[in-house]
């Protein structure tokens, strides 16, 4: 970006330049993406969003994002939102084009989201995002190398792995067994991601996430992957296939039927609030690493089974719910997910929650009854 600098005569001169700093976030209408944007408006002189609504091609009209883009582009002068498709690698360059190296910092979190969407359409599935993320990797790599790059990642990288541990069936939920290392604190990164069913949507996260180490650990670029648990929040677009603590609540508000998938309801997911995933973000910027991969859920600090969730959302609303159950679970679908932040912790001693799964659920609850 160019300042404008006034020679004596008049004339328009660019040799004096005013570094400004931009935030490129991909998904900006999501539940993370928006976030971000919220986040990071007030530390950067302008926050640029890539968002083309696909959610709503993935999740149905009911899923659209752009009432959050509204939102965030009235709330905010200094963030604006490109309507760009990121498989398409010729929209994305003009784009870094004009901002070139003042992005300091990209986010991307735009996805096809789903497992069960994915098995309808592998091709799409993997076009958003292995080859959209690659795009973004090497365009970060020609136009602004020192920028920082954090990936949205997912747990689902790990496959069906977890399911093989030693659980344990109790009354609401599954549970590890107390012997078990990962009995504390949850699932730790050094899990492996290979040879386990992952589902398609789970590969073409894979190929991304593996991508997003290599930047960093080939090149040298500033790379991080965050392979989230169920991330949530009051701005979730909640959908059936997508955002299950958000479209439980709209159910509860509702009063829509709601379906569980096998595992009796006692499946456990640890649930961050974006806020925490973002500020996550926040502080690898400031001090960030080449590559590096952190597990990034609400850990033992805030998890819930299915029927555990059901039964806050009906004191939440006051309403009870009705659901039905179906026997077969979701592909690849994990029983029991905490995952572990010691690590992240380590590498970042000042970050910690500020949201447990009460207050999640009490904020969820309030935005989305006003909607
Ligand atoms: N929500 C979760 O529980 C969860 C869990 C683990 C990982 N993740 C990952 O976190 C990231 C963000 O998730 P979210 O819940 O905010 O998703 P979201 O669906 O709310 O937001 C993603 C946004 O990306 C946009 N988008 C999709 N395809 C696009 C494309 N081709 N070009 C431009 N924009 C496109 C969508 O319109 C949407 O607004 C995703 O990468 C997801 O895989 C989410």
């Amino acid at each position: 970006m160019f300042g404008r600098h006034f020679l004596r005569n008049g004339d328009l001169t660019d040799t004096f330049k005013i570094k400004m700093k931009i935030a490129l976030i991909t998904g900006s209408s999501g539940l993370v993406g928006g976030e971000s944007v919220e986040f990071f408006q007030s530390k950067f002189d302008r926050v640029i969003g890539i968002d083309n609504n696909m959610r709503s091609y993935f999740f149905g009209k009911d899923s659209s994002t752009v009432w959050n883009k509204t939102r965030l582009e009235e709330k905010y002068p200094n963030f604006e939102s490109r309507d760009a498709d990121i498989r398409e690698y010729n929209e994305l360059e003009r784009i870094f084009q004009e901002f070139g190296s003042d992005i300091a910092l990209i986010v991307h979190t735009a996805a096809q989201p789903s497992h069960d969407w994915a098995a309808k359409e592998p091709l799409t599935d993997f076009s958003v995002n292995a080859t959209g993320t690659l795009n973004l990797l090497e365009l970060t790599r020609i136009h602004c190398e020192k920028a920082v790059f954090i990936f949205t990642s997912t747990n689902k990288v790990y496959g069906d792995t977890p399911n093989f541990l030693p659980l344990i069936e109790g009354e609401s939920r599954y549970e590890i067994d107390e012997s078990h290392p990962y009995f504390k604190n949850g699932i730790d990164e050094v899990m492996s991601i290979d040879q386990s069913k992952h589902s398609v949507f789970g590969a073409s996260k894979v190929a991304a996430d593996v991508m997003v180490q290599e930047y960093g650990k080939y090149f040298g670029m500033n790379t991080g992957v965050f392979r989230g648990g169920c991330l949530t929040g009051p701005n979730h677009s909640g959908a059936q296939l997508h955002g299950f603590l958000a479209y439980l609540m709209k159910c509860a508000i509702q009063k829509t039927p709601y379906t569980i998938f096998g595992y009796k309801g006692k499946q456990v997911r640890d649930n961050i609030h974006s806020f925490d995933l973002v500020n996550m973000f926040w502080h690898f910027y400031q001090a960030p690493r080449q590559g590096e991969v952190y597990n990034a859920g609400g850990g033992r600090y805030s998890n819930c089974s299915m029927l555990e969730a059901i039964a806050h959302c009906e004191r939440i609303s006051g309403n009870a719910m009705s659901y039905a159950y179906a026997e077969d679970n979701r592909i690849g679908d994990h029983m029991w997910y905490i995952s572990d932040l010691t690590k992240f912790k380590q590498h970042y001693p000042q970050w910690d929650w500020t949201y447990d799964l009460e207050s999640t659920m009490v904020e969820m609850y309030k935005a989305m009854a006003n909607r």
